[in-house]
């Protein structure tokens, strides 16, 4: 097995970088926030149907999750766009401020990764999920640049939404993500840090494939 980590805030390109990476290097890629959608879109239909939040949580934990190729399936389901909404995006971060549900999510995140050669992003994979990962990657980038990227992915997707509302959104999962006690958003001490301002995806895929390349040597 070989893990390759990309953690960094909401918009830095974490997930295009990711995928591309795993391509480029012939790894399986795995989303975590992607799990974390989950549970947060679990979490809004919980609340609907006025669910006891104990249940949520007892339910995220016998959800299966599987990964075939960079595709995740949930209960045998493959996962859709329905958890890549403005709505899932604003709770999405407090839900991930749950202990209980941290704890489901790295546990389910360390099976999926479990014997493989694998990209995974995240928030505190660096740190906390895969702490003796071969290769560990922090991606940065300015708020507008993420916002505008974000605003460009919900555009795409036929979202209606005003680039002021994605600021808002990217501001506060930031204050969120990087100042709650557990696992907060933060680069690992061995992690390289890159601020991908001015660069395209090519640009940044090309020279990390080339970092992975030397580092891979000595894991
Ligand atoms: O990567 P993405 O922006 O889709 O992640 C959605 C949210 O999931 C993040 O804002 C963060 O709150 C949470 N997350 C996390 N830890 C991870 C991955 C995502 O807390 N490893």
């Amino acid at each position: 097995m070989i893990y390759i980590t990309i953690d960094g805030p909401a918009g830095s390109g974490k997930s295009s970088v990711a995928r591309s990476l795993a391509k480029e290097l012939e790894f399986e890629h795995l989303d975590t926030g992607a799990l974390y959608r989950v549970a947060a879109l679990r979490w809004l239909r919980a609340k609907n149907r006025e669910e006891e939040p104990d249940k949520f949580i007892e339910k995220m934990s016998f959800t299966n999750f599987e990964l075939k190729d960079g595709k995740i399936f949930v209960n045998d389901i493959p996962l859709g766009n329905e958890i890549r909404t403005p709505e899932v995006g604003k709770v999405v971060s407090k839900v991930a401020e749950i202990p209980e549900i941290r704890d489901v999510i790295t546990r389910k995140t360390r099976e999926l990764a479990q014997n493989k050669r694998v990209v995974v992003e995240g928030r505190d994979i660096g740190t906390i999920v895969l702490p003796n990962a071969c290769v560990k990657i922090f991606l940065t980038a300015s708020v507008q640049e993420r916002a505008r990227r974000r605003y460009e992915e919900y555009k795409s997707k036929g979202v209606n939404i005003s680039f002021e509302e994605v600021i808002r959104e990217i501001k506060s999962r930031d204050r969120i993500d990087s100042t709650r006690k557990v696992a907060p958003l933060k680069a690992a001490k061995d992690a390289v840090l890159f601020n991908t301002d001015g660069f395209t995806l090519e640009e940044v895929v090309d020279r990390l494939k080339n970092l992975v390349m030397r580092e891979i040597k000595k894991c």
